[in-house]
């Protein structure tokens, strides 16, 4: 591989630390603005950014994120066997109660893999506001001591969780909401400062124009693009955060805002606003996503295939996806997936509500689609964000006219040399 240049050295800056104590004073120094931050992925849920592919992500110098959101999916494969049972013939309580189960034991296991490979290097954690069991993941997070940066994204904090970062056990995490609006980020600065809660330590914003996954859209501002310039929306939460901090009279602390959605080529990155990038999809399609390099080649990199975003994801929120087909809605494919629900987002999901009349409603059942992609099965929901056609169109994922599935390593690294196709 040629040279390392400037945006590799700025981004994949995270340097081979040997202590706890190391790392502490490195990412003191961070979040405080005296060095780069450093490239980070975005979390993918359910599992893609998981172990192997976060620890492969901080062997790069690059913060490696897990997603933690429902990671419990391997209870979900079709004809599992849990004590001689297949999944349907627990009740509804014991199953909700059986995700809680896997959820747990797989916070450990990734924990341990990633810190197997990468001792000191900078790991992240993503979760999902929104998911039933939000609580005990940040529990096994804030207790396992060996999570440096905890994202949490779909829903707004409030202030038990914000307190809750507050105590003296959780004072080695660096905490940074996803937000799309410096609305939303307003709300999370006023309710810390309100309730002697945590205050970020920086923002991760998603820009819902171009993000994969669940977007941060309210009301009408699909409709309204230019609500998402990431420059205003820098410059408008730089004066936030710099007045609130004033207002509150804290003195000295800084907040770093991340960008997120689209910046995956040289030029792009280099365009960004703020203090650091992070991105997904560019390294959803590699090796270490455990994805199955089948659903790469013949659906994400399908020149064919179109990106759709809607709200027929059951959490209520927008989202962005390949527009494949979901698990077809008949009162037989309702029947299977209410039988077997573990209650991934439970009293929110619109799939639940809607789940007797087959007509009424288009959502589909996410545990079910979600698992399906993981698994490599048909029908699953493939996340993806609205700029796919270019990476397609790159050459970073063909060799000798084949289609071709690099590692995270190769991807990065030809991102970095390369503008975005026109
Ligand atoms: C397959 C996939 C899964 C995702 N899952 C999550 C998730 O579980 N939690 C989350 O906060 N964001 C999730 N996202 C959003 C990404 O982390 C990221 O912020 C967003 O896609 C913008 O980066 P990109 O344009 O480089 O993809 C997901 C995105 C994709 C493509």
């Amino acid at each position: 591989m040629s040279e390392v240049n400037a945006l590799e050295s700025r981004l994949l800056s995270v340097p081979n630390l040997d202590s706890k104590g190391d790392k502490e004073e490195y990412l003191n120094a961070v979040f405080r603005g005296e060095v780069d931050f450093p490239l980070a992925n975005g979390g993918m849920g359910i599992d893609f950014s998981g172990s192997t592919f976060a620890a492969e992500m901080m062997n790069n110098n690059a913060i490696g994120s897990a997603s933690l959101s429902a990671h419990g999916y391997e209870l979900l494969r079709p004809g599992l066997k849990i004590d001689g049972k297949e999944l349907h013939e627990y009740s509804a309580k014991e199953r909700i109660a059986l995700l809680e189960v896997y959820n747990r034991s797989s916070v450990e296991r990734i924990i341990k893999e990633v810190r197997e490979k990468c001792e000191y290097g900078v790991f992240g954690a993503n979760i999902m506001h929104i998911v039933h069991h939000f609580g005990s993941t940040l529990e096994d997070v804030i207790k396992s001591g060996e999570i440096d940066i905890l994202n949490i994204g779909a829903g707004m904090p409030n202030k038990g969780f914000l307190k809750r970062l507050n105590e003296e056990d959780a004072q080695h995490i660096r905490y940074e909401p996803i937000v799309s609006s410096v609305f939303a980020a307003r709300m999370i600065m006023r309710t810390a400062l309100k309730n002697d809660g945590r205050i970020p330590d920086a923002f991760y914003v998603e820009l819902p124009t171009i993000a994969g996954g669940h977007l941060g859209w309210l009301k009408d501002d699909h409709e309204h693009p230019e609500r998402f310039d990431p420059n205003t929306i820098y410059n408008d939460m730089r004066d936030m955060i710099d007045g609130m901090l004033e207002q509150y009279g804290i003195k000295k602390k800084h907040i770093p805002i991340i960008f997120a959605g689209g910046y995956a080529f040289q030029d792009q990155i280099e365009s960004a606003p703020g203090e650091g990038v992070a991105m997904a999809t560019p390294l959803l399609l590699s090796q270490e996503s455990g994805m199955p390099n089948e659903t790469i080649t013949e659906q994400y990199l399908n020149p064919d295939i179109g990106v759709i975003t809607d709200q027929m994801s059951p959490t209520g929120f927008w989202s962005r996806r390949l527009d494949t087909p979901h698990t077809e809605r008949t009162d037989e494919s309702i029947k299977h997936n209410v039988s077997r629900c573990v209650g991934c987002v439970l009293e929110n999901c619109k799939y639940l509500l809607g789940a007797s009349d087959v007509e009424k409603d288009a959502n589909y059942c996410i545990g079910h689609d979600l698992s399906r992609a993981r698994f490599g099965l048909p029908n699953g929901t493939l996340f993806v964000n609205a700029n796919i056609k270019e990476l397609r169109d790159s050459g970073i994922y063909e060799r000798d006219g084949e289609l071709y599935v690099p590692e995270i390593k190769e991807i990065l690294h030809a991102l970095f040399r390369m503008n975005a196709p026109a």
